[in-house]
């Protein structure tokens, strides 16, 4: 008899979390959860409904009639639904990425998400990628990660992401957009990127993607393994 385990991984934006999460999920047979997919649905829904001038009680208000679902699909891919409709692609529009830390620093907002993610973690082992996930989300993880990597190797790695997608993007202006990215995520008043006391702390900046990979596969193999022997 095995428990489910929680794999929580946190860290600033570039540091590697989705990618490596869901290469880490595929291979040990994990669900994976986006939670930022998941900030970022509800974004598109109150915008959608409310326009760009909500305020807290529309947002409070809507809440009420959404429905969230996400599912982690044998390719590695993600897909979010809400109310019924995939919004994988739609959440991911600069209107969403303008307005989102307004939406994500409500209270009943953080809650919401928070006590959806704890119900689907019942059910299923998960690995979560996000800010606050083994600091707030799931304090008694079996597996807390930290992500690191500086902000030169985080920009370059979005702009290797830009160009591959025939987009040329200044470095040292990615460098000023992810600095700025970083106060915001440290500083914020709920839901702020925190180190948990027990986390492994990783920093990428010199490793490759499949290195860190197959180094957090093996953190999890270790757990699993052990939760049998108990
Ligand atoms: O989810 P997060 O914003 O933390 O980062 P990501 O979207 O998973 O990774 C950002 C980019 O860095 C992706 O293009 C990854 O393929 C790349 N990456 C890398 O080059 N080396 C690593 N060790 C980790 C990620
Ligand atoms: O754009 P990036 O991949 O870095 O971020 P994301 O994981 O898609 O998250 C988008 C935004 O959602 C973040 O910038 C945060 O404002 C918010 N978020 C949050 O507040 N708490 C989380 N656990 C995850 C995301």
């Amino acid at each position: 008899m095995h428990k489910n385990i929680v794999v929580a991984v946190d860290g600033p934006a570039g540091s590697g979390k989705s990618s490596v999460s869901k290469e880490v999920a595929k291979r040990a047979g994990l669900q994976y959860i986006d939670s930022g997919a998941l900030y970022r649905a509800i974004t598109l829904y109150v915008l959608t409904n409310c326009g760009e001038d909500f305020t807290q009680d529309d947002v409070s208000r809507l809440l009420n009639d959404i429905r969230l679902k996400q599912f982690f699909n044998d390719d590695g891919s993600c897909t979010t639904y809400c109310n019924g409709v995939d919004v994988s692609e739609k959440i991911r529009n600069e209107t969403v990425a303008t307005h989102i830390g307004k939406i994500s620093d409500i209270v009943v907002v953080r809650e919401y998400v928070n006590s959806l993610m704890r119900n689907w973690a019942k059910d299923h082992s998960i690995i979560v990628d996000g800010r606050d996930i083994g600091t707030v989300v799931f304090p008694d993880a079996d597996i807390k990660i930290y992500l690191d990597a500086t902000v030169e190797e985080r920009a370059l790695r979005r702009a290797k992401e830009y160009a591959q997608k025939g987009k040329n993007i200044d470095v040292n202006e990615l460098k000023v957009q992810i600095a700025r990215r970083d106060q915001q995520d440290i500083n914020r008043p709920y839901g702020a990127l925190r180190i948990a006391q027990d986390a492994i702390y990783i920093d990428t900046s010199a490793m490759t993607q499949q290195e860190v990979i197959d180094y957090m596969y093996s953190l999890v193999c270790d757990r699993i393994h052990s939760n049998y022997r108990t």
